[in-house]
């Protein structure tokens, strides 16, 4: 397993240093006046044993499309081709899947199962430096477009107000656990544009998850045939997202976030395009309930990854078994029984509050099929859940 070796390797390296920093009763801030120790440890050890001097970014790149190439040696690519046919540095073609959704929809955990594939590359939230808001149009639309556009092609220049964001809030990479590895590695490339563009360019699948963007603006990703992307629409009962985002610091007080009308408005918003996306791009376009991935998360994510054209690979079945099954961790883990995670409002909520859910989200409730709860007393144990068609 490379990525456990290269792991491995990180640990090691780190312990060493650390070591290497109490001996010397320097303070623990180790980034970024010791990025060069780093950088020199690691490519003693990992690639030439070369003593010269701190990587540069073009040894960066050149050892890590040597790893890529290991990571993925065992992952079998479509039309018996290789990672060369599918990553941007080599003239290939990637495959771009988008996961569309909104806050509180199950779609951190979609996001890292899309990410447990070897040879991704994750562009979390591409529009996090846009607030608590939610994009349906002007003023802001044509810009995150074309901004998402520019991420999917391994461009990142002229994305300042994104990089400068990430730098505050590190989670925006810390999720493309690939790239996060580099990161800590070579904290001074991290932020850089051109080592973005290189390193971003060695990956074959190009993931990106998206709460902020309305279904309508997606269209705009799915004409665009050079790209060739894949979009999922990810959509979750109203009540469920409406209870689970009341327990989020950055999201009472944002219209967009905790009011039901306007949440419920752009799930209807999001039927209709939808409906028109599946008639325009059957096999581009899909959706997906986040109850129904949670019942048999199995059972979909292999449909999921047949939708993808992604191999499912046994990292992605390692990761499902440590993550369906338990409860452990806080309140963002995705470790979870993921049975009954989707329906704890219904024990969380009182009835009133059921209730004026789903007196807002009266017509988004019957479109994706969600049911009300009669009264009080069937609340906690009556099944929300039936069917929905698109058409
Ligand atoms: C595999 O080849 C077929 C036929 O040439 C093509 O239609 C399909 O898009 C290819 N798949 C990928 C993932 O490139
Ligand atoms: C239901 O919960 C809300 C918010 O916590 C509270 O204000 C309200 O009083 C509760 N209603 C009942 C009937 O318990
Ligand atoms: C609650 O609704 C269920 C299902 O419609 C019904 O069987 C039950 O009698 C109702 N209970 C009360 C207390 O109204």
């Amino acid at each position: 397993m490379p990525r456990l070796k290269f792991l491995g390797l990180l640990t090691v390296t780190t312990a060493f240093l650390l070591l290497l920093l109490s001996l010397n009763q320097r303070p623990i801030s180790v980034y970024p006046k010791n990025s060069q120790l780093y950088s020199n440890l690691i490519k003693d050890d990992y690639v030439t044993r070369n003593y010269n001097y701190v990587s540069s970014i073009n040894d960066v790149i050149k050892q890590h499309s040597i790893y890529i190439e290991q990571e993925t040696a065992d992952y079998p690519f479509p039309n018996s081709s290789d990672v060369k046919s599918f990553a941007l540095a080599t003239e290939g073609r990637p495959l771009r899947n988008i996961i569309i959704t909104t806050w509180r929809s199950g779609s951190t955990f979609l996001g890292d199962v899309l990410n447990a594939v070897p040879g991704n590359f994750y562009h979390y939230e591409p529009l996090l430096n846009y607030g608590i808001v939610q994009i349906r149009g002007p003023p802001y639309g044509d810009l995150a477009v074309k901004n998402i556009k520019r991420l999917l092609n391994c461009d990142y220049t002229n994305l300042n107000d994104y990089l400068d964001y990430g730098q505050s809030h590190v989670y925006l990479f810390t999720h493309n656990t690939r790239l996060w590895d580099m990161c800590e590695l070579y904290p001074m490339y991290c932020w850089d544009p051109t080592f973005l563009k290189e390193f971003c360019k060695l990956f074959p699948f190009q993931s990106m998850k998206i709460v902020r963007l309305r279904l309508r603006l997606a269209e705009q990703l799915l004409r665009d045939k050079f790209l060739n992307v894949r979009v999922l629409l990810l959509v979750r009962d109203p009540r469920g997202i409406l209870q689970s985002r009341k327990h989020r610091r950055w999201c009472p007080g944002n219209p967009d976030c905790d009011q039901a009308n306007i949440l419920c408005a752009d799930m209807i918003s999001d039927y209709k395009a939808a409906v028109k996306l599946k008639k325009r791009y059957p096999s581009r376009f899909r959706v997906i309930r986040y109850e129904d991935l949670s019942v048999d998360p199995y059972k979909h994510v292999q449909e999921l990854f047949d939708f993808f054209q992604l191999y499912f690979h046994s990292s992605v079945k390692a990761f499902l078994d440590s993550h369906t099954k338990l409860n452990s961790g806080g309140v963002s883990s995705t470790f979870r029984d993921s049975k009954s995670a989707p329906f704890h409002w219904r024990t969380d909520l009182n009835f009133s509050e059921v209730q004026y859910i789903e007196e807002n989200c009266d017509q988004a409730m019957k479109l994706w099929g969600y049911v009300k709860a009669f009264n009080e007393t069937i609340l906690k144990e009556f099944n929300p859940v039936t069917l929905y068609t698109i058409n």
